[in-house]
């Protein structure tokens, strides 16, 4: 298909070449501050959201949530915390964007697996936020998506390619299992660098999960802006069914001008009955506990 004849196995990890350029520059020259903040998942996981939710925490003194103005309601989450693959070295002119005007605490995202990640950022005190998915609907997430974006030009891809390529590993940043545990360890290693979040987790509780966020951001809820109700604005502002009728969300574009209507589709847990066979439910069970069933708390369950 033509999205796995652009996938190279790059360190490990499936990516496109645009992505492998723009990754080889993040290497070079990024230099993180000690109060960065790095939104990491696999495609699909739940990244819009979670920048949606970090950005309102951490700019709740400015940018009041329940403020008409608020930046959510006129940008696209991914425009107000970039991806550093796509936007923040995602040109390919060769200088490094300048960053010196990027307001503070600055927000990146990124799909690069941990192992990937440069040195410079794995050893500065910056902190990163991981989200994972239950990879039966991350992969139907993928799919939609994938056929959503592709050029016309081009025919679409099946949901039997698409899915053994995803049984294989073979999906961008892939393998999901490999992801996941990278982010795993390092998260029980050193739980002040990494937070492992659930998008099931987020779905059914989320604001004891978004207060896990700004705990552990280090500007966690006081009780006065508890009583004001600054949790649940967050949530509100954030939350899929406002997204989703935004105007910018509807019409604007982002990244390589995919629509961002395509960053909301259904937002549910459980969607993948709609497209798995009972094979299919079998094989990606297999997989999921070979790859993943004997780290210690299996990053996939939900807790
Ligand atoms: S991307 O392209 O990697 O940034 O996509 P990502 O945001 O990770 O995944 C898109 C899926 O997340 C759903 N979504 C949301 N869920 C809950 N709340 C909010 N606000 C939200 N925004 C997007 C989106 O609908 C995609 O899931 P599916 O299952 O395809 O609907």
């Amino acid at each position: 298909g033509w999205r796995t004849r652009y996938l190279y196995l790059f360190h490990g990890f499936w990516c496109q070449p645009a992505e492998i350029q723009s990754i080889t520059t993040l290497h070079h020259h990024f230099r993180p501050n000690d109060s960065d903040i790095i939104i990491a998942t696999i495609p699909k996981s739940g990244t819009t959201w979670l920048k949606a939710l970090t950005f309102a925490t951490v700019n709740r003194d400015l940018f009041p949530p329940s403020s008409k103005s608020h930046p959510l309601l006129s940008s696209n989450p991914h425009d107000l915390a970039p991806f550093f693959e796509y936007t923040v070295y995602g040109s390919h002119d060769r200088n490094p964007p300048d960053l010196s005007g990027f307001p503070e605490p600055r927000l990146f995202g990124t799909h690069i697996p941990f192992d990937g990640l440069p040195s410079s950022v794995k050893d500065s005190d910056c902190k990163v936020i991981y989200i994972c998915r239950n990879p039966f609907d991350t992969f139907v997430s993928s799919w939609t998506f994938i056929n959503k974006i592709k050029p016309e030009s081009l025919p679409p891809l099946t949901l039997e390619e698409a899915f053994d390529m995803y049984c294989q590993g073979i999906i961008g940043f892939g393998p999901f299992w490999d992801h996941m545990l990278g982010y795993w360890n390092e998260s029980k290693e050193k739980p002040h660098k990494v937070l492992f979040l659930k998008y099931e987790d987020l779905k059914g509780e989320t604001e004891r999960e978004l207060k896990r966020i700004a705990e552990f951001l280090g500007c966690g809820f006081g009780e006065e802006e508890e009583e004001r109700g600054m949790v649940e604005s967050i949530v509100k502002l954030c939350s899929f069914e406002k997204m989703k009728e935004l105007e910018v969300n509807k019409c604007g574009t982002f990244g390589r001008n995919f629509g961002n209507k395509h960053l909301f589709r259904k937002a549910e847990i459980g969607d993948w009955v709609n497209h798995f066979s009972p094979p299919m439910v079998e094989r990606l069970s297999t997989v999921i506990e070979e790859k993943l069933g004997g780290s210690d708390s299996s990053p996939c369950s939900s807790s």
